[in-house]
């Protein structure tokens, strides 16, 4: 096992006044036009001032996760790769696809990844064709491109060699920010940094009772000043790791379990549950036997009612710990509505191929391959959509496509972070298209498995199975037929087509290479 030995630096440890920046963006140095540092008094009741009482914190949290934590495979990683470039790699892509998803689901890709792509420069001489063929299922796309951006600037501009500081991760790497530099730095590279994601957020609201919004610069400062205030010395990887895991496993948004908390007693929401608890108990009980209670009465911050970092609203009792963190109301998702039409053919041994088009190079789901669609557009009835959609399939497949032949399947709702989506879902079903334009592909259904889609194709796939895709046929002249002329149609046809149809095939799938090995 690889053990980092780190200089034991002496806590500073906050006291009653902390300097707190605006928020902004990768600040380097400040320019003559900048805001100058606000200085704000905040009280040590939401700060730790003992340093006995963060040693013993630390030695806690750290026994808890030293039982308790979860075999992950970038922890692994983390403490067993020798070379500290691949270490840095790992590191990195862990972080990356752990931003907005959780443990569980990222295992699985993350084992694919790095068997494919072991280190850095594997993964820069990739095509994005395949990054995002690879993150296909795992959502935020812009993440996989810019892992693999970051990977050919890695080999191009850095000499093959990962940024091996905090501040060399944050200016170099894009996608990387201050939690995600400061993650890699501690993990990968042992610096002594705080890192403060969702779950560490949450966890130090509760521990410190800080129930302003803890989206504000002002919140955002106090928490990083206080995960670099507890951060462990001697194993800063892992308290940060520690601190997730706690709020990820016991610290949790909804059910916390608080009497299985290995830090309960510094934890100030705590307190104030229990002592309200014990009082109402005594109460309850008609307790007026002049003993003390036994969890100390509750410590209040002193400057409450003025204090920026205090509840802006009262606490509420059903609530308990849950109080904090407080977060601003969520802006609603915008509403959209999207035609979409999955179009099949039989292709080569009579298996059904559907055909996909290709997203913009930027902006959502970029460079995604989806099914034919049209957004609905406010001031166009979905009648009128109807007939654009066709006549863009009309354009796509080289024949005319007419309204009655597109047929409605049903709905499917997508949520993204911000964005509900509703497909409405139509099909065509075609015996003999060919279409060969750089921007779509005819995919089999093992290929379509395995492509670079959205999970809102995945969904619509999954529509189409269950309702029975292929119920009657269409020849592109628009004609409808029985399923029963399928097949005899197809033989008459396979024979003289087959030859043709491979070599297409192959066109098909090299344009399809073609065009994503060019992307910046
Ligand atoms: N979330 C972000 N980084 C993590 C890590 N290293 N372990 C568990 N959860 C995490």
């Amino acid at each position: 096992m690889l053990r980092l030995t780190m200089r034991k630096v002496k806590k500073e440890v906050v006291e009653l006044v902390e300097s707190v920046k605006p928020k902004r963006k990768r600040q380097k140095t400040r320019g003559k036009d900048e805001e100058p540092m606000r200085t704000v008094s905040l009280s040590t009741y939401h700060t730790f001032r003992d340093p006995a009482d963060i040693a013993d914190l630390q030695t806690h949290l750290l026994s808890w996760y030293d039982l308790e934590k979860r075999e992950l495979p970038w922890r692994t990683l983390a403490l067993t790769e020798a070379d500290v470039n691949t270490r840095t790699y790992a590191v990195w892509v862990s972080e990356i696809m752990l931003q907005q998803t959780q443990v569980a689901t990222v295992i699985d890709y993350y084992n694919k990844w790095m068997k494919r792509w072991p280190t850095v420069s594997d993964l820069a001489a990739a095509t994005l064709e395949e990054v995002n063929q690879m993150w296909a299922g795992l959502g935020y796309y812009s993440r996989g491109k810019r892992l693999h951006e970051g990977a050919q600037k890695v080999l191009s501009k850095l000499d093959g060699q990962m940024p091996v500081t905090v501040d060399g991760l944050l200016r170099q790497l894009p996608g990387v920010g201050r939690y995600t530099a400061a993650a890699i730095g501690s993990i990968a590279l042992g610096h002594v940094t705080g890192a403060v994601d969702g779950n560490v957020i949450r966890v130090l609201c509760r521990m410190r009772a800080i129930g302003a919004d803890c989206t504000s610069p002002i919140v955002t400062e106090a928490l990083w000043g206080l995960a670099n205030t507890l951060v462990d010395s001697e194993r800063p990887g892992d308290f940060n790791q520690a601190m997730m895991e706690l709020g990820a496993r016991i610290c949790t948004p909804k059910a916390p379990l608080c009497n299985q908390c290995p830090v309960r007693s510094y934890c100030h929401s705590y307190r104030k549950v229990h002592v309200k608890q014990e009082k109402t108990s005594r109460k309850l009980l008609g307790k007026k036997d002049g003993k003390p209670p036994v969890l100390p009465d509750i410590e209040d911050c002193r400057t409450d009612g003025i204090c920026p970092l205090c509840l802006s609203e009262p606490w509420d009792e059903e609530l308990g710990v849950q109080n904090f963190p407080r977060k601003p109301a969520k802006k609603p998702p915008r509403v959209e509505r999207t035609l979409t039409c999955v179009v099949t053919r039989d292709g080569e041994e009579g298996e059904e191929e559907f055909l996909l088009t290709q997203r913009p190079k930027k902006g959502l789901l970029a460079g995604l391959w989806e099914f034919p669609s049209r957004l609905l557009e406010e001031g166009m009835s979905e009648k009128e959509h109807k007939g654009a959609l066709c006549a863009d399939l009309s354009s796509l497949l080289g024949v005319q496509v007419i309204d009655s032949s597109l047929k409605y399947v049903g709905d499917v709702v997508h949520v993204f972070s911000h964005i509900h989506q509703t497909y409405i879902v139509h099909t065509l079903c075609l015996r003999d298209a060919d279409t060969q334009t750089e921007n779509t592909q005819w995919l089999s259904r093992s290929a379509l498995h395995d492509a670079a889609v959205s999970t809102g194709v995945k969904k619509i796939v999954k529509l189409c199975d269950s309702v029975g895709l292929q119920t009657a046929h269409t020849s592109t002249d628009g004609k409808r037929r029985k399923s029963g002329e399928k097949k005899d149609a197809k033989k008459r046809q396979r024979g003289a087509k087959k030859t043709t149809n491979s070599m297409k095939k192959q066109m098909s799938l090299t344009s399809f290479f073609r065009t994503t090995t060019q992307e910046p």
